[in-house]
């Protein structure tokens, strides 16, 4: 059977409806920003009924503007209001009191929206989103004169976005993800020479946390060129009573200067972030040696253009634009890498700076994907 053509009508017609859906998708994060941000998720984290003014007496937000987000939250799906039902005969009498409604996170959905141990804890790309906008004019100025915008102008809701977004992937898999690579894993376990693990672009330190945990005769030193990562970092190796094998230090991965002997140096998704991510491979070898490992984590994009795309590579376009490139960018000069950073691209650095092979590792991961530089 022929092909049915798209007429260039009902092609125009599909695009308006995805802008208009991507509109109320783009509203509702933003809804659940506010959410997380304002502790209103954390104030319901009991799961009973609350009215807009408990909510507003518990969070303490304005009465208004918490009801306008209960209901916002609700009509969205995100929370459960008391009577959704329009064949409920007491809607009418709820609508003449709307803050005498009643709302509740459903079972479910307190896992996405409170329990920051959880796979399933996606909340923190709100924060991720939102950050992403905050330096939309200097992106606009950087996309015309090819300069960049630095990481530390996107804030503190890219940073705890990151951290947040990444921690309980750390925190649960840690572990397993090292033990796919057998020799690793015994060199980490020994306790008779306690190996020393480089984590380079550690951002907020709970990869070097989670690979302190799993391995307890392991030290970590942790180094990332932003200064507030750096400080959370401390603080929460701090809160985790782990200061006796953890550091981390304010370093430019790249910096010729980088030295130390280590059995371990891994970067987990900031190599495609780097000005001179040659460099750091470099120095990454340098610092293990001949027998040590160099193992980079970075994003699973596809292993060509492929358009229209994938979910993960929509994603990590959009992330591309908005901030990997600009922040690879801001420094000069700069390989102007950005997040889709595919398996060819990496294996051309990794050659460049004295490895001969890349391996693929057998990790099962959606979004990220796991190389051993040989
Ligand atoms: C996307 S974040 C990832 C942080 C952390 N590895 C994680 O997975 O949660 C990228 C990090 O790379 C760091 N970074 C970028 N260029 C760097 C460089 N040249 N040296 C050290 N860190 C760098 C940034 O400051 C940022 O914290």
């Amino acid at each position: 059977m022929a092909e049915k053509t798209i007429t260039a009508d009902e092609r125009r017609d599909a695009l308006v409806e995805k802008i208009f859906a991507d509109s109320i998708a783009f509203m509702e994060i933003l809804g659940v920003y506010l959410g997380d941000k304002l502790g209103l998720y954390a104030a319901m984290s009991d799961g009973a009924w609350m009215s807009a003014p408990e909510l507003a007496s518990r969070a303490k937000v304005n009465e208004r503007y918490a009801r306008e987000w209960l209901e916002f939250q609700a009509v969205s799906g995100v929370l459960d209001a008391e009577c959704d039902s329009v064949e409920d005969d007491s809607v009418e009498d709820d609508s003449a009191e709307p803050f005498g409604r009643r709302y509740r996170i459903p079972e479910g959905h307190d896992e996405v929206l409170l329990d920051r141990d959880s796979l399933a804890y996606v909340t923190p790309l709100a924060k991720q989103m939102v950050g992403l906008a905050r330096p939309l004019p200097a992106l606009i100025e950087a996309m015309k004169s090819g300069g960049g915008v630095s990481f530390p102008e996107y804030g503190e809701d890219i940073r705890e976005g990151i951290e947040f977004g990444n921690r309980a992937m750390f925190v649960n898999l840690m572990g397993e993800w090292i033990s796919a690579v057998p020799d690793l894993h015994e060199r980490l376990s020994s306790s008779h020479s306690p190996a020393r693990v480089a984590d380079i672009g550690c951002g907020s330190g709970w990869s070097s946390i989670s690979i302190a945990k799993a391995y307890p005769n392991a030290r970590v030193d942790g180094l990332d060129l932003d200064g507030d990562s750096i400080e959370a970092a401390r603080r929460n190796a701090a809160s985790e009573g782990l200061e006796d094998r953890l550091s981390f230090q304010l370093r430019d991965a790249s910096a010729p200067e980088l030295s130390g002997t280590y059995d371990f140096a891994i970067a987990i998704e900031c190599i495609h972030d780097m000005s001179r991510p040659v460099e750091a491979l470099r120095a990454m070898r340098s610092l293990v040696g001949e027998s040590g490992t160099v193992v980079v984590v970075d994003e699973r994009v596809g292993d060509e253009f492929v358009a229209p795309g994938e979910d993960v590579d929509r994603l990590y376009y959009g992330f591309s634009v908005l901030h990997c490139l600009p922040v690879g960018m801001s420094e000069k000069p700069s390989a102007e890498t950005g997040t889709v950073m595919r398996t060819d691209t990496l294996g051309g650095y990794a050659r460049e700076a004295g490895f001969s092979e890349v391996e693929v590792l057998p990790v099962e991961n959606d979004m990220w994907r796991f190389y051993r530089l040989r």
